[in-house]
C-alpha cells in the first residue's frame, strides 16, 4: 500500500531533535525523501542516518534558518538532491528563558524572535520561490509550521515565545490566502507540553509536574510521533482542503 506522502519531497527543519526527527522518521516510513535540516550537525545526520537504516531515503543538510543565505543553500541543496519540493515543515525553534515579561531582557526576547519567527518567515520565502516554480502534487504543495498553543494563549512565563508563536500563526494564515489558488496550502500545528528537551526547563520551573499533566485533559504530556502525524497528514493529498488553519495536538490543553 502507498504511504500517506509516497514519492514526495519532504524538508524538516529542527529535524535532529524531539517534534522534528519524528516528523523526518514519519515522512520517510510515509514514501517521502526527506531533508533532515539542523544547525546541529551530529543530530541531524543521526536522524537521517536513522532513516537510512530503516530502508528509507534521506540526506542531512546543515542550516542556521536565522540566516537567510543559509536557509536558501538548504532549499538549493534539497532541489539538487531530490529535484523539487513538495513539503515542508518549517519546525525549528527554541524556547528562550523562563521569566515575566517586566523582567524579560531585550537579547533573550530578540534571540527568541530570530529563530522563531524571522527563522519560518526566511524558510518560508525560499520555499515559496522554489514551490511556484513547479507544478503542484496532488493536493498542493504543503507548509506546516510548528507555532504552539502558546501561540493561541498569552504564557505570563514565557511570553517571548508566546509573542513568536503567535507570529507563527499568523504568518502562516498570510501564506495560507496569498497562495491558495497557487496550488501552496499553509497550515500551523499548535502542540501543547511535549516530552523532547525543549520541554525541560517548563518542568524546572514548575510547581509541580503532576499539576502541568493535568492542564492537558487527558492527563499527560505529548509525544513528538503524536506531532509527527498531524504534520504527515496535514502534508498529504488527504488534507485537500485544509489551509490557514492553526491545529491544535494539544490532548485537550485549551479544550
Ligand atoms: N516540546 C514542546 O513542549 C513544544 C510545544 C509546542 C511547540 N513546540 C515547538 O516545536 C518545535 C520543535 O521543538 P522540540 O520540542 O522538538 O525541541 P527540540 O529542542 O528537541 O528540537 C528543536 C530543534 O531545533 C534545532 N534548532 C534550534 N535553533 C536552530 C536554528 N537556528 N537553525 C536550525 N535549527 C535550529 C535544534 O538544534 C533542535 O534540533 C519548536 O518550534 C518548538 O517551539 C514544542
Amino acid at each position: 500500500m502507498p504511504g500517506q506522502v509516497d514519492g514526495r519531497v519532504a524538508l524538516v527543519t529542527g529535524g535532529g531533535s524531539g517534534i522534528g526527527r519524528a516528523t523526518a522518521l514519519r515522512f520517510a516510513a510515509e514514501g517521502a525523501r526527506v531533508v533532515v535540516a539542523d544547525i546541529v550537525l551530529e543530530a541531524g545526520e543521526e536522524t537521517a542516518q536513522l532513516i537510512r537504516d530503516a530502508g528509507g531515503e534521506a540526506q542531512f543538510a546543515y542550516v542556521d534558518v536565522t540566516d537567510e543565505d543559509s536557509v536558501r543553500s538548504l532549499v538549493e541543496l534539497t532541489v539538487n538532491e531530490y529535484g523539487r519540493l513538495d513539503c515542508a515543515h518549517n519546525n525549528a525553534g527554541i524556547l528562550g528563558p523562563v521569566a515575566e515579561f517586566a523582567e524579560y531582557r531585550r537579547e533573550d526576547y530578540e534571540r527568541v524572535i530570530a529563530v522563531n519567527v524571522t527563522g519560518i518567515w526566511l524558510c518560508m520565502q525560499a520555499e515559496l520561490r522554489q514551490m511556484l516554480a513547479q507544478d503542484p502534487p496532488e493536493g498542493g504543495h504543503s507548509i506546516v509550521n510548528t507555532a504552539s498553543i502558546a501561540g493561541l494563549v498569552g504564557s505570563p512565563t514565557i511570553p517571548a515565545y508566546s509573542v513568536s508563536k503567535h507570529a507563527v500563526v499568523g504568518m502562516t494564515n498570510s501564506v495560507a490566502r496569498g497562495y491558495g489558488t497557487r496550488g501552496i496550502r499553509a497550515n500551523s500545528v499548535c502542540p501543547a507540553i511535549i516530552d523532547t528537551p525543549l520541554a525541560q526547563p517548563l518542568f524546572e520551573h514548575a510547581e509541580s509536574e503532576e499539576r502541568m499533566r493535568l492542564r492537558q485533559a487527558v492527563g499527560r504530556f505529548g509525544e513528538a510521533e503524536e506531532v509527527a502525524s498531524m504534520v504527515v497528514w496535514l502534508s498529504s493529498s488527504d488534507a485537500s482542503f485544509v489551509t490557514g488553519t492553526p491545529i491544535r495536538v494539544d490532548g485537550g490543553a485549551l479544550a
